[in-house]
This record gives structure tokens, sequence and C-alpha cells, in this order.
């Protein structure tokens, strides 16, 4: 008797248990945490969020000072002025994107990988190959900088807000 009472009991609580479980599963693939995952792998590459990826190529490591370098910032906008406002602008979408706030959405070695190595980048990088979809395959072109032109056009770049 006792023996039948415990097994019941225990079945009663395992199928508790099982039909709560299912239960949260429903509950958060409907308007839980899931919707907006999802939504984020549809955003335009443009506006998405990787701050991970450090992309391909030559630079692996950058460190950002805490505060802005504002000679170096000044030096990157002179070389952004003279190599890339063809296709870019700095506070709206052109022929490529807004530099403005980029690095709210990519790493600074992507960044920087991205101009020194953009050729690379959109046949072998999943976000510049989707950028590159974005912009109806224009393709960002290599200005040839050196990593310290590179580097202070990264510089200007946080200036951009
Ligand atoms: C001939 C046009 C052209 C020139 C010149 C050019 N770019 Fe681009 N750039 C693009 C296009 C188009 C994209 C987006 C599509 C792609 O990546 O293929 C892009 C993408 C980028 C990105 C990625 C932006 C993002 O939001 O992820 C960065 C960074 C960038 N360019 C920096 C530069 C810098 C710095 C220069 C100057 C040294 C420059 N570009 C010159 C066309 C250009």
């Amino acid at each position: 008797m006792r023996k039948a009472l415990k097994f019941t009991t225990v079945l009663f609580v395992t199928l508790l248990l099982s039909c709560g479980g299912s239960d949260k599963k429903e509950e958060s693939s409907s308007y839980g945490k899931k919707a907006p995952e999802k939504k984020e792998v549809k955003a335009p590459a443009s506006q998405r969020i990787d701050l991970s990826n450090k992309g391909i190529g030559s630079i692996t490591s950058v460190d950002l000072g805490l505060v802005v370098d504002q000679d170096m910032a000044a030096q990157g906008k002179e070389v952004f002025e003279k190599m890339c406002t063809a296709c870019h602008k700095a506070d709206k979408k052109f022929i490529g994107p807004s530099p403005k706030d980029i690095l709210k959405r990519r790493s600074p070695e992507w960044v920087m990988n991205m101009i020194l190595n953009p050729d690379e980048m959109v046949k072998r990088d999943p976000l510049a190959k989707d950028l590159l979809i974005e912009f109806n395959g224009s393709p960002m072109a290599n200005q040839n900088l050196t990593k310290e032109e590179a580097r202070a056009v990264l510089e200007y770049f946080r200036t951009l807000k």
C-alpha cells in the first residue's frame, strides 16, 4: 500500500515537473527572449552589432586609450577627407555606410582590417560579406593606407557621435 502510494506520488511529481518545463518553453518562444534574437539576425548588416568579430587581416589587437587622442583624430580626419569621402559621409549613409558610432557596432580590430584588407574581408568575413550584399555589391575600396593612417582614421571615428 505504502509503496504504491510512493510510486503514484513520484509519478505525479514527475508529470507536474515535465508539464511545468514545457510550459515555460512555450512562454519564452511566444513572447519572451526568443523574439528579439530573431530580429537581430535579420537586422541589416550595417546596423548589426558584432563586437566579438575581429575580422580578417593583420590587425589582431588595438589598444584604444581611455580618452580620444585629439592630435591623432585630427590626422585621421585629414586622411578620411582625402581618401574616403568619395564614398563615405561622416554623418550619413552615402555609397558606403556612415562611420558614426561605428565602435558601438564593431570591434576596433574589425574596422582596421576592413580599411586595410577590404578585398579579403568582403570575400571571407561573414559581416563584411553581408555588408557587400546590403550595399548592392559595391565593394569597400582598398585605399592602401598605412597601418598608422588607418589607426588615425579609427581615432577620428571615435569623435563621430
Ligand atoms: C569606392 C567607394 C569607397 C571608398 C573610396 C571607401 N569606401 Fe569604405 N565602404 C564602401 C562601401 C560600398 C562599403 C559597404 C559595402 C562593403 O563593405 O562592401 C564600405 C564599408 C566600409 C566600412 C565598414 C562600415 C560598417 O558600418 O561596417 C568601413 C569601416 C569603411 N568602409 C571605411 C573606409 C575608409 C576609412 C575609407 C578611406 C580610407 C573608405 N572606407 C573608402 C565604399 C568605399
